[in-house]
């Protein structure tokens, strides 16, 4: 089969304006819910978003992370804050999240500003990793151009032999979240004959208005 040849309908569900809530993070909850129900497909996570970011020049670059949390009606994901992802959100706050529900036809796209967690967040999350993940955030130099695999088994084997004897790892300060406030929130469903239902939450002062998009 070629590119030119694959090509799926959509015909499971519809998206009404009465099927919303009053605001995008509640809708988002109910989603999430669905797209996580126990029929969804073992191997997909559903907690996968891709993630955009900018440079001033312009220069966009995306990559996936997991969504951690919400709190306080923020999107938080963590990652190293000297990686390609950090530096352009250290030089432009602006980023997007997009997230693929295909067993459900759907997909969700934030627009937001992202902006570093309280230490005492980070420092939770990473105790609450496992071990070979906090010590994998421990010696990555995330981004960075490395000569081989062995550079990071040197490391590893390094800190393995320094933390024999404890499990209380040290958080490093380059590693933490971040948390995404949203300013626009599109939730689109598949719908037949390429038809599909795309409504928009954007943010109008305190509140937020609701329009529909062309598909
Ligand atoms: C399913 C999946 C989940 C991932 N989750 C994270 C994550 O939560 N945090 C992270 O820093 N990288 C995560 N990664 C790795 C990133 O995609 C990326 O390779 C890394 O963060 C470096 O990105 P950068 O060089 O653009 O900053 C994940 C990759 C995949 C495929």
């Amino acid at each position: 089969m070629t590119f030119d040849q694959m090509r799926l309908s959509y015909t499971r569900s519809g998206l009404a304006e009465s099927d919303l809530a009053d605001d995008p993070v509640t809708q988002f909850r109910h989603w999430f819910t669905e797209a996580n129900s126990d029929d969804k497909p073992a191997w997909l996570e559903v907690n996968a978003m891709t993630l955009a970011t900018a440079d001033t020049a312009g220069r966009v670059t995306t990559r996936i992370v997991l969504l951690k949390a919400i709190e306080d009606d923020h999107f938080l994901f963590f990652t190293n804050y000297r990686s390609e992802k950090a530096r352009q959100i250290a030089a432009n706050r602006q980023v997007s999240l997009g997230f693929h529900w295909p067993h459900l036809e759907r997909q969700v796209r934030i627009v937001g500003t992202a902006t570093q967690v309280a230490r005492s967040v980070s420092q939770a999350y990473f105790d609450s990793r496992p071990r070979d993940s906090r010590l994998g955030a421990m010696l990555s130099d995330q981004s960075a151009e490395i000569s081989g695999r062995e550079v990071l088994q040197t490391k590893l084997d390094s800190l393995q032999r320094q933390f024999a004897d404890t499990d209380q790892l040290p958080c490093p300060d380059h590693w933490g979240g971040y948390a995404v406030n949203p300013s626009e929130v599109e939730f689109w469903q598949g719908r037949e004959s390429r038809l599909h239902d795309r409504l928009l939450y954007r943010r109008h002062e305190s509140s937020w208005r609701v329009c529909r998009l062309s598909p």
